[in-house]
């Protein structure tokens, strides 16, 4: 059986899909009406199907993902790390199709979108592991827990083998960017941008996400992936960040409250 359908039977058989679309996000929630080809149909015109088949990673094997994840970021930076960490190994344990996979493809990413400040790039480099290794509804369910983990937890947590530099704190984020993540830490550890500090900091976060991905991707092949972060965008009627005061101060603006009409045209494939 290839790996796409035991993942899939496995986790459907469980409900999991199930509660991952009940809880994920606008995406996840609506995805089954998207128009996505079915692997035979995607296979037929020459593409190759996602997801590409997963071999659970071995807790050294994790850690050696966070090493080569860090030791990236000096490569290609952040997006391009987070992603490498997980592809050179599967390449090496799975072998083809990652092989042929281009681990270059989110290195534009860098500096929050090609230095624009905006999602930390190595959100994006995680949630393409967790696509390609999961298919694009699990892959972001997994990826709003990696996004939560990335905006709540005292980062970085981990300790490369060959860190640039020592490091004194850690901060909590409180939101996925790139600017605000990046600057508050830089202001606690009285630093600035470019200095090996922050670098080897965002290299260290690079590895910390990939590293996160890999542990829920592991739980997946487990079938005890559940998700339980409840994307924003539905609470708030506008893809955000929770923490609204702390950019609108005490006036949060209203949006018009005529969320979820156009939701229908996603049924319709045309
Ligand atoms: C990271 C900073 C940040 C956070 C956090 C944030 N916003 Fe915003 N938001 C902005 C900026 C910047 C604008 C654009 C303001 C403008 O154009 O004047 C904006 C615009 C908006 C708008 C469009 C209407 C308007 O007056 O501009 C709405 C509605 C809104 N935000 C709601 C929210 C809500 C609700 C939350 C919390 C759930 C939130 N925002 C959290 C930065 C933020």
């Amino acid at each position: 059986m290839e790996t796409k359908e035991l993942l899939d039977g496995q986790v459907s058989r469980r409900g999991l899909i199930k509660s991952a679309a009940g809880i994920a996000g606008v995406a996840a929630l609506t995805m089954g009406g998207l128009g996505f080809l079915s692997g035979a149909e995607a296979s037929k015109k020459g593409s190759a199907v996602l997801p590409f088949p997963y071999k659970k990673f071995t807790a050294a094997e994790i850690k050696e993902a966070g090493n080569i994840a860090h030791d990236n970021w000096f490569k290609g930076f952040c997006s391009f790390a987070a992603l490498s960490g997980g592809v050179e190994i599967l390449r090496r344990k799975v072998g083809k199709p990652y092989t042929s996979f281009p681990m270059e493809l989110t290195t534009f990413a860098h500096g929050g979108t090609s230095g624009w400040g905006c999602t930390c790039g190595t959100l994006i480099g995680a949630g393409v592991l967790a696509t390609l290794c999961a298919g694009p509804k699990t892959g972001e369910a997994i990826n709003n827990e990696v996004v939560n983990f990335y905006a709540t937890e005292a980062l970085p947590i981990f300790v490369p083998d060959h860190p640039r530099a020592d490091l004194k704190t850690q901060s909590v984020s409180n939101s996925p960017l790139c600017h605000l993540s990046v600057g508050k830490w830089m202001k606690k550890e009285g630093v600035g941008f470019l200095s090996p500090q922050q670098m080897d900091r965002c290299g260290r976060v690079a590895a910390d996400m990939c590293m996160k991905t890999l542990e829920l991707l592991n739980l997946l092949a487990d079938v005890y992936f559940e998700p339980k972060t409840k994307a924003p965008v539905f609470a708030n009627e506008i893809p955000s960040q929770n923490n609204c005061t702390e950019c609108h101060g005490p006036d949060i603006p209203k949006t018009s409250g005529k969320f979820g009409t156009g939701l229908d045209l996603l049924k319709g494939g045309h």
